[in-house]
């Protein structure tokens, strides 16, 4: 019984402890901020989020009159300063081109936050291995490329890198093979930099953000014919604001929300076949749900 006490005690210890929060609003003004895929959802949001406590930021996205509406809106929100740049996050000579308008605009980078994405409807692995290149390309290598350059500026500012990462980073779920892929080997690259950057006396966070299901234009889309939109989701302008607040406080890992996310975890690697068949047979009865109602 002793042992038992001890245990929910230091389980509720650690249950607080995810709840209790240091963040300082102050820390984020000044702050350059780059952010990607920046047009919509949760990085559109983060511009808000870093405007609105007067970061100066840059983004970038494809869409040229969006990124203007929004960078407009930063200012309004009290952005120090607000630069837009359209860019491809597909063509790897647009993330140097990135950087540098960090360096000319902005004078140096303290937060680089990557969350562009390219999405695909839920579908079961088709064989189409140019897609599954191009997916890479603008959902992994764009993400390195990015960092790579920004390390000597990051360096320098003892700065953060946030990567954008999903519950599906850590837990592989069907009919989304190719962003498991991209969002798995995201968690192997960066957890592996975190380590190099301290061996190398470089002081560079690295923020991997593993966030559930959210509520955005994009989500409602690509999942449609497979989840209920809504239940489980949260608001963009949370889940943008637990991100930030991760890249200011250095964070390793941030798991958001956080009971949705993090206990899977654990299930994950003690019951992985549970784990597995909860996971299919959601997917099935909600499709199945779909299929009658249409
Ligand atoms: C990183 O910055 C420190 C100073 O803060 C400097 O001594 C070191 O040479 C830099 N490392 C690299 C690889 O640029």
């Amino acid at each position: 019984m002793a042992k038992l006490k001890i245990i929910l005690i230091l389980l509720a210890v650690y249950i607080a402890y995810q709840y209790y929060d240091p963040f300082d609003p102050e820390e984020v003004r000044g702050k350059r901020v780059v952010i990607t895929g920046a047009s919509a959802g949760i990085g559109e949001q983060l511009a808000y989020q870093y405007s609105q406590l007067g970061a100066k930021v840059l983004i970038t996205a494809r869409r040229e009159h969006v990124l203007q509406k929004v960078v407009a809106k930063c200012k309004e929100l009290g952005a120090q300063d607000a630069h837009y740049i359209p860019l491809d996050m597909g063509k790897l000579e647009d993330t140097k081109r990135l950087i540098d308008a960090a360096k000319t605009k902005l004078g140096g980078i303290d937060h680089v936050i990557l969350n562009h994405i390219t999405y695909d409807y839920l579908a079961p692995w088709n064989g189409d291995m140019e897609r599954l290149q191009q997916v890479m390309d603008i959902n992994f290598h764009s993400y390195v490329s990015l960092a790579t350059y920004a390390t000597p500026m990051l360096n320098e500012s003892h700065g953060s890198i946030a990567v954008v990462s999903s519950f599906a980073g850590k837990v592989a779920a069907p009919l989304v093979a190719p962003y498991c892929a991209c969002k798995f080997a995201l968690d192997g690259f960066f957890s592996s930099l975190r380590q190099e950057f301290v061996m190398q006396n470089m002081d560079i966070s690295v923020t991997l953000c593993v966030i559930g299901k959210v509520d955005t234009a994009s989500s409602h889309k690509n999942t449609k014919n497979v989840m209920s939109a809504d239940r489980y989701s949260t608001p963009a302008p949370d889940t943008a604001n637990r991100i930030m607040k991760g890249a200011t406080l250095r964070e390793r890992e941030i798991y958001f929300p956080w009971i949705m996310t993090r206990p899977t975890m654990m299930v994950r690697d003690l019951l992985p076949n549970v784990l597995e068949w909860l996971i299919m047979s959601g997917m099935d009865e909600r499709r199945k749900g779909k299929a009658k109602t249409s």
